[in-house]
């Protein structure tokens, strides 16, 4: 008897067209596999059992295409229709039509049936079934048909372990269709760190939609956060935020400042020093939680003395006096004229070459204050030097007047020439170039309002020439061989003379010139000077 009964339910499982569909979507059922209508057709009509009734309900009658009417009076009414091969079309796919619908035509001479089994394959879906903070939460998780569930938490299979995790397993058959799915119930101990988790279940190969724990806890920790973070100098601007963990965060906070401000950020513009201090924050429900932080606001206040312009007379002394005040200990650097100082300028005696741009900056982690000053050193005008510089083989001389002073001294030579000026190192010289025709004593004048100074060089009118070690000797001059001419001269004019004189009185002796003896023979001796 059993086994009569398993072989009908084989048989008939065998023996039935089974159409699968996916849960949601239209289901469409063929009449006889789509096959033409018979000729003759007087109706067509769609009907399914509903099970514990023997009547089959009817769905649609069909008269012909454009006779059809809709029979059906339950959930089928607003979702069953017909395609135009008379195919049963029904919308959104549910377990609930996992049945037996059957095509039924009727013709002049007979009345065929065509019965399709209708099954539904639907993903597992998850539900969460209960919300609550700091319990087990359970997830459900359907599949049909029946299949082997599995837990996913972040795609990492979760393992029962019957306290934090329980799972527990049932195979349900639908009361109407009996064909059975399964339920599985997690029950899971969330916690802070599944706030973002994902979990899923899994039965044969699908998996489905990832489900979220809506996890809350109060705050524990708050936090204050100061930006820049960095340390912080006067006229920076600076934002102080609060935050807090928990689900939900506070959604209000306080700021202590010098004063309670209720708002999760506050910025400090231009700080200045009187802003250091402790700063606090919690959230504006529950002032026990707590975040401070220090902040320190560094200054540097400088006062430079002397500043601006400073005019000194030369010999005066000039005290120099940095004074700073500041958050720390500042280091101090000096340029003059933008070149580096080793130490702090101090003048006892003021010299010309003091004068210049002198600039301090004095800094402390970033925060950068600079001053200066301009020490003009004034006094009479000082020849440093008055050269003769003699072109070799040459008859130009170049005479320089190497003067300092400021004002600027007006320069002036005793005799004309081409005068050319060059400045170096606070020093003003001048070149005279002229070819003397003599020897001469030349002066260089030089001139402020503060005072005046002279100073003379002798300029001979000799040629000079490179002897063989490179030093310049005196070889020639024009005016000497004017010289030795004139005295050839001159000692024939004294011959003529002294022969007059002979003649005319003969008495007495006549002696020759000072100039002429010495001036002979120094060249003697100079001649010979070269010889060696
Ligand atoms: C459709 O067929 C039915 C039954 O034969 C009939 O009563 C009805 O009048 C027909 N309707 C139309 C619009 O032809
Ligand atoms: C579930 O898995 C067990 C063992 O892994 C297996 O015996 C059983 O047939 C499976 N059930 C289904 C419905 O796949
Ligand atoms: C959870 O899923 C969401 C959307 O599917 C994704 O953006 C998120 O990164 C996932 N979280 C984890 C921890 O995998
Ligand atoms: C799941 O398995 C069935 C049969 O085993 C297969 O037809 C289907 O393509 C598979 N789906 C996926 C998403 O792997
Ligand atoms: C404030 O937070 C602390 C620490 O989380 C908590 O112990 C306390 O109960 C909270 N107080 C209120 C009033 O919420
Ligand atoms: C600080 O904020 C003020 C006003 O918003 C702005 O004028 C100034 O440039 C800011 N200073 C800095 C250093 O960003
Ligand atoms: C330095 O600055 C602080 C803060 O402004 C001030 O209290 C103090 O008097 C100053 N000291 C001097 C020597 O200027
Ligand atoms: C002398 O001065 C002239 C013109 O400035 C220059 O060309 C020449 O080189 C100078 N001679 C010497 C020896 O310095
Ligand atoms: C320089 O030349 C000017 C004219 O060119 C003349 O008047 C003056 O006397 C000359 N000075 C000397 C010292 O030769
Ligand atoms: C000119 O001076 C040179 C030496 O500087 C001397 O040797 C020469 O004799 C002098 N000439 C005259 C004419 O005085
Ligand atoms: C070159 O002249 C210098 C100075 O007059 C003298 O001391 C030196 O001996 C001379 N050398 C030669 C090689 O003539």
């Amino acid at each position: 008897y059993w086994s009569l009964i398993c072989f009908c339910f084989v048989f008939e499982s065998w023996a039935l067209e089974t159409l699968v569909a996916h849960y949601g979507d239209i289901i469409k059922i063929p009449c006889n596999r789509g096959a033409p209508k018979p000729a003759n057709l007087i109706f067509t009509k769609w009907k399914y059992v509903r099970k514990f009734s023997n009547t089959p309900n009817l769905c649609l009658l069909i008269i012909d295409d454009s006779n059809i009417t809709v029979m059906a009076t339950d959930e089928y009414q607003g979702r069953v229709s017909i395609a135009p091969d008379f195919s049963l079309l029904i919308s959104s796919a549910a377990l609930g039509d996992q049945r037996k619908f059957t095509c039924m035509r009727a013709s002049a001479d007979d009345i065929f049936e065509y019965p399709v089994h209708v099954q539904v394959l639907k993903p597992p879906s998850v539900v969460e079934i209960l919300y609550c903070s700091w319990c087990q939460h359970s997830l459900i998780c359907e599949a049909n048909p029946a299949a082997n569930i599995t837990w996913y938490k972040n795609d990492q299979v979760l393992v029962a372990d019957g306290k934090e995790v329980i799972i527990i397993t049932s195979v349900n058959k639908h009361h109407e269709t009996g064909l059975s799915s399964t339920s599985s119930i997690l029950r899971y101990s969330a916690s802070k760190r599944d706030v973002d988790a994902n979990f899923t279940c899994r039965a044969s190969n699908l998996t489905s939609a990832p489900v979220s724990f809506l996890i809350t806890y109060p705050p524990q920790k708050v936090t204050l956060h100061v930006t820049p973070s960095g340390p912080l100098k006067e006229g920076d601007n600076v934002t102080l935020r609060c935050s807090a963990d928990g689900n939900p965060p506070p959604s209000r906070y306080i700021i202590h400042l010098k004063v309670i401000m209720v708002e999760d950020s506050y910025t400090l513009t231009m700080v200045k020093r009187s802003h250091s201090g402790e700063y606090h924050c919690s959230p504006a429900d529950n002032s026990s939680l707590l975040d401070s932080q220090t902040l320190e606001v560094l200054y540097l206040d400088i006062s430079l003395n002397p500043s601006g312009r400073v005019d000194r007379t030369t010999g005066s002394s000039l005290a120099v006096l940095l004074q700073t005040n500041a958050s720390g200990e500042p280091t101090v650097s000096w340029t003059k004229n933008k070149a580096r100082l080793t130490a702090e300028p101090q003048f006892d005696q003021l010299k010309f070459s003091d004068s210049g741009l002198y600039e301090c900056e004095v800094a402390i982690e970033g925060l950068i204050r600079r001053s200066s000053f301009i020490l003009d050193v004034q006094g009479p005008p000082v020849i440093r030097s008055v050269d003769e510089n003699q072109e070799i083989g040459g008859k130009h001389k170049n005479l320089s007047c190497e003067v300092e002073g400021s004002p600027k001294p007006s320069i002036q030579w005793s005799v004309n020439g081409t005068k050319e000026i060059t400045h170096a190192d606070g020093r003003v010289t001048q070149t005279l170039t002229l070819i003397p025709k003599e020897n001469l004593t030349v002066t260089c004048f030089v001139k402020n309002h503060l005072g005046q100074e002279a100073r003379s060089i002798d300029v001979s009118s000799g040629i000079f020439k490179r002897n063989a070690t490179g030093t310049s000797v005196l070889i020639d001059g024009a005016d000497a061989v004017g010289a030795v001419v004139g005295l050839i001269l001159c000692a024939l004019t004294l011959a003529v003379i002294y022969w007059i004189y002979w003649t005319k009185s003969s008495q007495g002796s006549w002696r020759t010139g000072e100039n002429g003896t010495t001036e002979e023979k120094r060249k003697l001796e100079e001649e010979q000077k070269a010889k060696v």
